[in-house]
């Protein structure tokens, strides 16, 4: 896991603010986050063996932001402390369960071309290398170019990459506004589907091997070599989706790591999603192995 590391503060609202809004929140809470920690975090639980390959400041919100990947037994000897504060997540989350957050990227900025090639051997040696949009671009691709295994690519935020990092995912994990995104970086002329299959179909047709479209309650559609699938999830009470993708995305390549088919690791993984929105927080809403998964 090549990524960000975060500490989020997450305040309930009601219902998210408008422009020039003000708003009372009813509570705040803290805990760790970032989408490439949640995606180790949520891989370890569920069995897989994971190095983060990350930074983190020199001030208090470190340990807070690593002390659950600790405890699930993420190899954490490629983070590095930089000075300056650790990444800084503020989440809005409204009773409907729905969120916004706004990311202060603070350590993670440092993540560029230089500080992920110290961990060339471990990327290079790992099965599967699982990639987010959260750190610098140079850092992204100077990870993909040392990676022997699989790569999964979940660009959460889009960022602008070389579009032959982008067709060497296999997945690229998208929801549908960052799917028409990278379709409009990939090709500025190519029409954008507005119908989800369709924009699944077009990336394909784009050079990418893999793609699977998260979709939240709706699921979400996979498709490579062996064919284009709409993938169920199942109906939950939720409660607070954020980091549910990370949930996903962690479970995904765990099982691919594992030897899965994109199909059959992305029904796990909308399995898994679906667990993680049932309760607060991030991380501390991922399954471990041997809890029970609601079923499609
Ligand atoms: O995907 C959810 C994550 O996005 C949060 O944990 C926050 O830190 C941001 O990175
Ligand atoms: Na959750």
């Amino acid at each position: 896991m090549v990524g960000s590391i975060n500490v989020d503060q997450t305040v309930r609202v009601q219902r998210l603010p408008s422009p020039g809004e003000t708003l009372l929140g009813s509570s705040i809470t803290i805990g760790p986050g970032g989408k490439g920690a949640n995606q180790a975090l949520a891989a370890a639980r569920l069995g897989a063996t994971v190095s983060l390959i990350g930074a983190v400041g020199d001030d208090a919100s470190a340990a807070a932001a690593t002390e659950l990947l600790q405890s699930a037994g993420v190899d954490l000897s490629a983070v590095t402390s930089v000075a300056g504060p650790t990444g800084l997540a503020l989440i809005y989350l409204a009773d409907d369960a729905e969120n916004t957050i706004v990311v202060v990227p603070g350590a993670n900025a440092a993540m560029d071309a230089s500080m992920v090639e110290t961990s060339a051997a471990r990327i290079a040696e790992a099965a599967v290398v699982v990639l987010q949009g959260e750190i610098p671009a140079d850092g992204i691709a100077t990870a993909v170019r040392l990676s022997t295994g699989r790569m999964v690519l979940n660009l959460a935020p889009v960022v602008a990459l070389d579009h032959s990092l982008i067709r060497a995912a296999n997945p690229l994990v998208v929801n549908e506004h960052e799917a028409a995104l990278v379709l409009s970086q990939l090709d500025a002329e190519a029409a954008v589907p507005a119908e989800d299959e369709a924009l699944v179909v077009a990336l394909r047709a784009q050079g990418v091997p893999g793609v699977v479209l998260t979709r939240g309650a709706q699921g979400a559609i996979c498709s490579d070599q062996a064919g284009t699938f709409s993938v169920p999830a199942p109906r939950v009470n939720a409660i607070d989706s954020s980091g549910a993708g990370d949930a996903f995305v962690g479970a995904l390549s765990a099982r691919l790591a594992m030897g899965e088919t994109l199909l059959e690791a992305s029904h796990y993984a909308a399995r898994v999603g679906a667990f993680a929105v049932q309760s607060h927080g991030t991380q501390a809403s991922y399954p471990h192995s041997g809890d029970a998964l609601p079923e499609a």
